[in-house]
């Protein structure tokens, strides 16, 4: 596709990319297990709309020149720091996402561990960790030490945790919860550990920050600002916030943890650069949006909203196991995953896409002794549909597990792939993941995305 010469019309441009979509699911359609939180209203939405496009051309690069805009983030912070249970010398920012956030804290981690030291500073982190902290050590030359979790549970296992604790450990990290089984890792023991031991501890809680503290039905251990070890936690608005998709925000717990954080240069002739975030020029849309969207909600508001995530979530966990499913681990929030242990669940994305529904296939891994699942993230919409979705689930016949065999011939041909798209049916690939050593899978996901997926249009 060459740049355009001449002016295509509003309609035009609005049709061809309809055409794009067409084969898109509507996010807020409550048909989507995944990627988006349907509220089966659409008030919030709404609001977030209006106020996004008030502030949309506003930029948040030089917090000099809209007033607005520092007043919008401090106010935020604030809300946030209370609901986890920060006191008055908790500090955050606003990013434009939890892997945002998540680079943020490990910088911040890397500069304090570079005060008194020298060494490459290790991240210590369950294998249920979300990829955000291996994307952050890539970025900041830190290196991962993986820790394994319980068979059953899916937590983190406190004793290997202790055992990959060196002089170069810069954080530890627990998810609140991890997102491919919704499962909590042991943050209270984890707090010990850190206050005895020293240590960075980081929380995620991109997932269970804004629907943990509402689970007023639910005995949930703490997890925040609460425990005296936690450091740092991330928290996303775009999540259960219900906020338009570029929202997070990153916690410290005083601000001299989040120096290192801190983007300033001034050896240039333009004006001095500070970013309190990993982007500079942003749209302030979104900051808005989350700012009005916390206050029109309250707390009340995300009660009643957690509250039918949670009737939803027992509703699956009681529906699946009479369809023969197991639920993995005991998840706490609104994520789950369940596998079968006869039937071949790499087969069910693309049956149940037949029938207008999207669910996640996560491939596991042979090597690492995790079974293929599929991974459902639960909106409150989700109680006006999960009757039909139980129901249609119901009716999908799978195949026996049973070993795929390689294919022979052009290997990018056989899996699908064509340039510019994604396969029309991703079954085989999802079946290999599960098959092939994460390293490969890897290697391999890297070079088709690069070379086969992300081509300019011809
Ligand atoms: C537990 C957890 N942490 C971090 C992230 C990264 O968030 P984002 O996709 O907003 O960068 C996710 C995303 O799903 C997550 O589930």
């Amino acid at each position: 596709m060459e740049f355009p010469r001449g002016s295509k019309s509003r309609e035009e441009l609005l049709r061809r990319l309809n055409e794009y979509a067409s084969r898109d699911m509507e996010p807020l359609s409550g048909r989507m297990w995944g990627h988006t939180y349907a509220l089966g209203a659409e008030d919030v939405a709404e609001l977030g709309r209006t106020l996004y496009a008030q502030f949309m051309d506003k930029t948040m690069l030089d917090f000099t020149v809209y007033p607005s805009v520092i007043k919008m983030e401090n106010d935020l912070i604030a809300m946030v720091s209370s609901l986890l249970h920060g006191d008055s010398n908790v500090v955050g920012n606003f990013t434009y996402g939890g892997t945002e956030s998540i680079i943020l804290a490990m910088k911040g981690a890397r500069e304090w561990y570079h005060r008194s030291k020298t060494g490459t500073p290790e991240i210590v982190l369950p294998v249920t960790a979300h990829p955000a902290f291996r994307k952050a050590a890539e970025y900041l030359k830190m290196k991962v030490v993986q820790v394994k979790v319980d068979e059953k549970t899916f937590k983190v296992n406190v004793e290997d945790v202790k055992n990959k604790l060196n002089e170069n450990t810069a954080a530890v990290i627990a998810s609140a919860p991890n997102y491919p089984f919704g499962t909590m890792d042991d943050v209270e023991e984890l707090s010990e550990l850190a206050l005895r031991k020293d240590i960075w501890l980081h929380v995620d809680a991109c997932v269970g920050g804004f629907l943990l503290p509402f689970l007023k039905d639910e005995t949930l251990p703490k997890f925040d600002f609460s425990l005296d070890g936690v450091t740092s936690m991330s928290a996303d608005l775009h999540k259960y916030g219900y906020a338009p998709r570029g929202a997070s925000i990153v916690l410290f717990r005083n601000s001299e943890l989040r120096e290192g954080t801190v983007f300033a240069a001034s050896s240039w002739p333009g004006y001095p650069v500070v970013n309190t975030a990993i982007l500079s020029t942003r749209s302030a849309g979104t900051l808005a949006a989350s700012w009005g969207i916390l206050q029109y909600l309250g707390r009340e508001g995300y009660e009643r909203l957690a509250k039918r995530v949670l009737k939803v979530r027992r509703r699956l966990t009681a529906g699946l196991g009479e369809l023969g499913y197991e639920v993995l681990g005991n998840p706490v929030a609104g994520l789950m995953a369940f596998t079968s242990r006869k039937f071949d669940v790499s087969f069910l994305p693309n049956e149940m896409r037949k029938l207008n529904w999207f669910v996640q296939y996560q491939p596991g891994s042979r090597e690492l002794k995790f079974p293929k699942s599929i991974h459902l993230t639960i909106a409150p919409g989700h109680d006006q549909v999960v009757e039909d979705f139980l129901r249609d689930l119901s009716g999908v016949k799978l195949p026996r597990e049973e070993p795929v065999e390689l294919p022979e011939a052009d290997i990018i041909a056989s899996l699908g792939i064509k340039e510019g798209e994604l396969p029309e049916d991703p079954t085989l690939i999802n079946r290999l993941m599960h098959e092939a050593p994460p390293d490969l899978v890897e290697a391999v996901l890297r070079m088709v995305v690069n070379r086969y997926i992300f081509k300019p249009s011809s």
